[in-house]
């Protein structure tokens, strides 16, 4: 176990052990340390002579509604909703979910809860009644903030009866939440519309701005919690990813910095959501803590039409722009002439995140998004490693499209064979990393044991990333995508398990099992086998019904692109089901089948076969 002092000459204040074999898995850096990430984000920009400077400059989901707030401003918004919070019990150490979209609100909440000592977590907004309800049992927050509603497209979301509806049913589990703080959208919705629960609900705009716009920080251990954010692993429930203050911020600050070359006239743009690590780490914490004016986004990539984001690029001035491949591959197909109707001189650098981009959409956006002068960020990292771990610098070194290039400073990524042998030079593997960094996830939340289980005991020694990848001559990464039964969807990560336990919660479906498969525009799409209960006949309803049963479970984004009519699963005798058949049957990839023979009854392959494409 390291502790305070040198290795390979270089000062750690980490003290770790990553190794299953010695011990319990442990993580810690700059222990002892106090700090606030909130002080750091804002007080400290406004003391440097930063307040009259914009952060958060807001984009609504229609283009003549916007608005933004200065370094000075955000300050005093984050004090009085943080005046709020404790004025109603919230404490240091307790939890806040935050169910909010892309408004100014969600960044100043997460700040409030961190000025506090709250643990924050957010819950993307596109989350379903029960998907919310799951965390709510799981993290039991003193306090919920939402709002009413949300305009997406010309879509109408009415988060606050999602809301709602996952608080009552907690309550009448045991956990019942106080209060839900509930800022009024007007755009989307009137309050006099919304649903209220009389003693439980509190309009945000009728209190908060009645607090004072100071408020004491909350000083902090660098161990101790920020924030929790669930996400998905191999089994159905969600995993409550737990990161703590100082590491992070030193992390997600410097990673920022340096991957993108961040320089102070900047205006920076993340496409990403906030309910997602990318929108914690590089829409909130990286950029706020290195005083960058940061554009937020609230509504979706083509509406009006596909030219929205260039519109955006322009009328801001954006020169980081920072999305993921599957944005670039949807606007890709929309035409050029959506992206070259805008000017886009203002842009320096671009990023990408979520998955790997194929070279394609890669030239794509290198040659008709930047013009040919702007390089890339191909940013691999995860929910679990808080910041990139293997990324470019911009100009620092040749880029090779599709490639995340090399490991940023302090990372040691190791490729491993199935036997868990560090493989050298040129090769493909599983890829892992040898030693901590301070982003490091530290556990998850009441499950130390699942933590261990899932990062640390497949190849003792290493935090196993759940990624394939390989390595070329040059020693540039190329990261293939997940090994486990985990799937990328337009970047967001969904569960096999958790789209079949939506599936068989249905109460026609008997049994589930879900694949990924290539998908044009998302990356992969959601492909589900499904055996019905005895006797009821697959239909055109049925299937709709199957579909609704998993966008209500989970969420929309997570709804199958295909459902496979299964009279039976090809299983082995032991009851196993063999999802690499699945898998190639789902991309059609029939003559690659492989062996059957272990299957208990190997016809099952061709009656899946010939109902394939009925
Ligand atoms: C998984 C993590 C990190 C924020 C967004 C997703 C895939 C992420 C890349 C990239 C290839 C990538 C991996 C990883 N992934 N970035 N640049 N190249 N793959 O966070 O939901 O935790 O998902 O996304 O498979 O394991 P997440």
């Amino acid at each position: 176990m390291n502790s305070i002092g040198k290795r390979n000459g270089v000062n750690r204040v980490c003290s770790e052990n990553l190794d299953v074999t010695k011990g319990n898995i442990k993580i810690e850096w700059f222990k002892g340390g106090i700090t606030n990430i909130c002080y750091n984000c804002l007080d400290k920009n406004i003391e440097s002579g930063n307040g009259d400077k914009v952060a958060l400059h807001w984009e609504g989901n229609e283009p003549d509604v916007d608005g933004s707030l200065t370094y000075r401003q955000l300050f005093e918004k984050v004090c009085q909703l943080a005046n709020f919070l404790k004025d109603n019990g919230v404490k240091k150490g307790d939890t806040v979910i935050i169910y909010l979209p892309m408004l100014m609100e969600l960044p100043i909440t997460m700040l409030a809860c961190a000025r506090i000592g709250a643990v924050h977590s957010v819950v993307f907004a596109g989350y379903s009644a029960e998907s919310l309800l799951q965390r709510v049992m799981d993290c039991k927050p003193k306090i919920v903030v939402t709002c009413n509603a949300v305009k997406r497209g010309k879509k109408v979301l009415n988060l606050k009866e999602i809301v709602d509806a996952a608080l009552s049913e907690s309550s009448q589990n045991g956990i019942s939440v106080d209060s839900c703080l509930t800022y009024e959208n007007e755009s989307a919705m009137k309050k006099e519309d919304t649903k209220w629960q009389k003693g439980r609900d509190i309009w945000w705009q009728d209190v908060v701005p009645k607090y004072p716009t100071k408020c004491d920080v909350v000083w902090v251990d660098a161990e101790d919690p920020l924030f929790l954010l669930y996400t998905s692993g191999s089994t159905g429930k969600p995993k409550g990813v737990l990161h703590t203050t100082g590491g992070y911020m030193i992390y997600t600050a410097t990673t920022f910095k340096y991957a993108f070359d961040y320089k102070d006239s900047d205006i920076y743009w993340c496409t990403a959501d906030c309910g997602w690590i990318t929108g914690h780490s590089y829409v909130t914490y990286g950029p706020l803590l290195n005083g960058a004016t940061v554009i937020l986004y609230e509504g979706v990539p083509n509406y009006p039409d596909s030219g929205r984001c260039w519109e955006i690029v322009d009328k801001y001035k954006v020169t980081i722009f920072y999305t993921a491949p599957t944005l670039v591959r949807s606007l890709m197909r929309d035409g050029n002439e959506y992206v070259t109707r805008y000017s886009r001189k203002s842009l320096r650098v671009l990023g990408s995140v979520g998955e790997p981009i194929n070279p394609s959409a890669w030239r794509w956006f290198f040659n008709i998004v930047g013009d040919s002068r702007c390089p890339i960020s191909d940013t691999w990292w995860q929910t679990e490693t808080g910041g990139f771990m293997i990324t470019p610098l911009p100009g620092a070194w040749p880029q090779k499209p599709g490639s995340a290039t090399f490991p940023f400073f302090g990372v040691e990524p190791v490729i491993v064979d199935e036997k868990g042998k560090e493989i050298e030079g040129e090769c493909s593997g599983y890829l892992c990393v040898k030693s901590s960094w301070p982003g490091a996830f530290r556990t998850l939340y009441g499950d130390h044991d699942r933590y261990e289980t899932t990062y640390f005991k497949p190849f003792p020694g290493y935090y196993f990333s759940g990624d394939g990848c390989s390595r070329d001559k040059n020693g540039y990464y190329w990261l293939t995508g997940r090994v486990d039964d985990v799937i990328n969807v337009s970047g967001h990560r969904i569960g096999t398990a958790e789209v079949e336990s939506a599936l068989v919660s249905h109460p026609q479906c008997a049994e589930a099992a879900v694949v990924g498969v290539e998908h044009e525009v998302k990356g992969q799409g959601i492909y589900a086998f499904v055996t019905l209960v005895e006797g009821v006949p697959y239909s055109e309803d049925l299937r709709k019904s199957l579909v609704l049963a998993v966008r209500n479970q989970i969420g929309a984004f997570a709804a199958p692109d295909r459902i496979h009519w299964a009279p039976s699963l090809p299983k082995t005798r032991s009851g196993k089901i063999m999802r690499r058949i699945l898998r190639k049957i789902a991309s059609r990839q029939l003559d690659e089948l492989g062996d059957i023979s272990t299957l208990a009854d190997p016809s099952v392959v061709d009656q899946l076969i010939a109902l394939a494409d009925s």
